[in-house]
């Protein structure tokens, strides 16, 4: 059982494993990835209903562009097909989405998605449903800097300003311009994969990890439950001592 007094306030996900569930079934790539988004789509109603305040979640990174045209499509494919059909939804749950990664190069009808959603979501107070598409976190840091330097330049930022933790952090996708993400709590990665990925290096600084077998369209509320108690019987320090 879980205590609903100290649910995760970010919980950050990487949905691993759909190629391998569709291989099983002998079917298409995309078909895993359709199943792995109506597994998603459960976890953002359960989220909500859990209190957790941030749900990121890794949906495309900025090394999927290797995958064949055939599979890149169809995930964009899928998340025009997920917003068409969630969107309401989501709004009358008050859910708020955020993008996080440049969008700007996917396709166009993916993108009038996206910005409807973040349009109609704006003003939403619930859950914070963070998509990480284009996502790689090397070069987040890399634009952080690249940023600060040009607002420096710019003079939006004083000639003699200090670069600290606090400035790197506002300049990440999770930082100003999405409202300041605070870090994620717990970080889950389904699939028997134990790797980050390019996610949320900065920000993971002090994460915990759970990991389980389980292939992301297998991934059930309860098998998310299970792992917030996992995370609820760790032993939180941050660096200091009890
Ligand atoms: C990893 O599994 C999954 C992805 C690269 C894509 C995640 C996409 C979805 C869950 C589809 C829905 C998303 C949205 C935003 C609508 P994999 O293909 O790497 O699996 P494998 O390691 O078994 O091959």
């Amino acid at each position: 059982m879980i205590d609903r007094n100290r649910v995760p306030e970010h919980v950050a996900i990487i949905m691993d494993g759909n190629g391998r569930w569709a291989k099983k079934r002998l079917l298409p790539r995309v078909a895993g990835h359709n199943a792995g988004m109506l597994a998603m789509k459960e976890i953002v109603k359960v989220s909500s209903t859990l209190g957790v305040k941030h749900l990121t979640v890794y949906a495309f990174s900025t090394e999927n562009w290797k995958r064949t045209e055939d599979e890149i499509s169809g995930i964009f494919k899928l998340l025009i097909k997920y917003v068409d059909s969630e969107l309401d939804e989501l709004n009358e749950n008050n859910v708020k989405v955020r993008i996080l990664g440049d969008y700007s190069v996917i396709p166009k009808a993916a993108i009038d998605r996206l910005e409807k959603s973040l349009k109609t979501t704006c003003n939403n107070t619930g859950l914070q449903f963070n998509i990480a598409l284009n996502y790689g976190s090397r070069a987040e840091i890399v634009r952080a800097v690249n940023r600060i330097n040009r607002d420096v330049k710019e003079g939006i930022l004083p000639e003699d300003t200090e670069v600290t933790e606090e400035l790197i952090s506002r300049y990440l996708y999770t930082g100003e311009e999405n409202g300041n993400i605070p870090d994620p709590d717990l970080i889950i990665r389904t699939s028997g994969e134990e790797r980050l990925s390019n996610f949320l290096l900065w920000q993971s600084a002090y994460s915990e990890f759970a990991f389980t077998d389980v292939l992301w369209p297998d991934f059930t509320p309860t098998e998310y439950e299970r792992l917030i108690e996992v995370y609820q019987n760790r032993d939180r320090r941050f660096g200091g001592r009890k």
